[in-house]
């Protein structure tokens, strides 16, 4: 005879959430469809992987400068493990090895500031500096697109006291109108993001910094997407529409382009010491893993070198190719200023054919559903990295040649119209929500 524990009854309730009642769904309803959850066997040299026994090339990877295969990176990882071992045993508020400091003056130097903090990810960093900067006479202010990790910093900021309001997407006259809203207010932490990663909108940084300044604004930019692959030698976005960071701080990514594992914050000194001692998941959490430090530095070594511009150069090519082939195939492709494009497909279960058709035919892509994007707005999404080769660009595009005979996709010529609300509405959804 089996008693029900209270721990039945959550997993009951869990059942009957909204969310996991779609995702159990959607895999119950397209199994052999349905590629997500996937378990790699094995990656190759270039961009090759080995899923469910197929060895297909891999466009789902933030690794846009393939330095995730990078032999001076891998060298980089192994010597700092022959170095500091596996771990660094606490918290970096009692100790931290020196690859870490190192990491962050290179950082620093790098990016033109005087100081940087590294923390295990971007995640954690937004949900360690929010809080750690906005106190109980303050507010944190968002754009609504805002990335998810900053609003749930923000609601950490709130538990802790903190106001928080939202303002529309990249406008200047929507920051005024909140801010003159929520005053009065000590200080205002202005977040958004530097690279909104789906529709590759920049936010007009230069018009909030002047609002920011005369209304007792600091900005905050999560500009994860920008690092390493926009702006002079993979600084971001921020320094050169700003000119300097000045009243500003930037999170920037060490996992995406990067290839390491982390996020860090750009800052003074003296905010340095601030945030070690404001930042709760700093003082309560881990570190990143020493030897990624090691290969930090080896990362950024790279992006200060002249090989950089080569690396840049050849992911430009290959997006720039990419988006030119899927335009003449008369495609529907949102694409930025980063190396991400969108396809759209629309209906869930034709968003789930085209990626396993696109698998079967040897690329692994991103299908991506609602609530990801809104419902019937499915997207393929496909990310563009340094190592791709150019018959893996050229194979890509004549799978998508192929796909179309199979699946009816949107095209740009059939509904200009329709078209550009599609790309407009998914773009403006996908903003915060798709992630990496
Ligand atoms: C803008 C932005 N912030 C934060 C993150 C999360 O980064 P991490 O994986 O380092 O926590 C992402 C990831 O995709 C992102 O796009």
């Amino acid at each position: 005879m089996s008693t029900k524990l209270p721990i039945d009854k959550l997993m009951q309730a869990l059942k009957q959430n909204t969310l996991v009642r779609i995702f159990e769904g959607f895999e119950n309803t397209y199994r052999d469809d349905h590629l997500k959850d996937l378990v790699v066997d094995e990656m190759g040299a270039g961009r090759d992987m080995v899923v469910k026994g197929r060895r297909v090339t891999n466009f789902g990877s933030d690794s846009f400068l393939g330095l995730d295969r990078d032999p001076r990176v891998i060298q980089a990882i192994h010597r700092g493990l022959d170095r500091w071992g596996s771990h660094n045993g606490a918290s970096r508020a009692f100790a931290s090895v020196r690859s870490n400091l190192e990491a962050e003056e290179k950082l620093a130097d790098w990016l033109g500031v005087e100081s940087t903090l590294i923390y295990p990810s971007v995640t954690l960093a937004n949900h360690g500096a929010i809080p750690g900067f906005a106190g109980r006479k303050d507010v944190v202010v968002m754009d609504e697109l805002a990335h998810n990790s900053i609003q749930e910093g923000a609601r950490l900021a709130q538990a802790g006291g903190a106001r928080i309001a939202t303002f529309a997407h990249n406008s200047p006259e929507g920051l005024e109108q909140t801010l003159q809203k929520v005053k009065p207010y000590r200080l205002a932490l202005i977040c958004i993001d530097g690279v909104y990663s789906m529709s590759g909108a920049i936010p007009p940084m230069k018009a909030f910094n002047e609002i920011a300044i005369s209304r007792d604004g600091v900005l905050y930019i999560d500009d994860a997407h920008g690092t390493g692959v926009l702006g002079e030698r993979g600084r971001g976005t921020v320094l050169e529409a700003l000119g300097s960071y000045d009243n500003a701080f930037v999170v920037g990514s060490l996992s995406k382009a990067f290839s390491c594992a982390g996020g860090f914050i750009t800052c003074s000194r003296l905010f340095q010491k601030l945030l070690k001692m404001r930042s709760n998941t700093y003082i309560f959490g881990g570190p990143v893993v020493p030897a990624y430090l090691d290969a930090i530095c080896t990362v950024v070594d790279i992006l200060q070198s002249e090989e950089y511009s080569v690396l840049r150069a050849r992911l430009d090519r290959h997006v720039q190719r990419l988006s030119r082939g899927l335009a003449d195939l008369d495609l529907v492709v949102s694409s930025g200023t980063t190396p991400i494009l969108s396809v759209s497909v629309g209906d869930e279960a034709d968003t789930l054919k085209a990626g396993r058709f696109l698998f079967d035919q040897g690329f692994y892509v991103q299908s991506v559903l609602f609530p990801a994007v809104p419902y019937h707005g499915g997207v393929i999404r496909v990310q563009c990295n340094a190592n791709h080769t150019d018959t893996e660009i050229n194979g890509l595009i004549a799978a998508f040649e192929a796909l179309k005979q199979v699946i009816r996709l949107p095209l740009k010529s059939q509904a200009p119209g329709a078209t550009a609300q599609i790309v407009r509405q998914v773009n403006a959804y996908c903003a915060d929500k798709v992630a990496g």
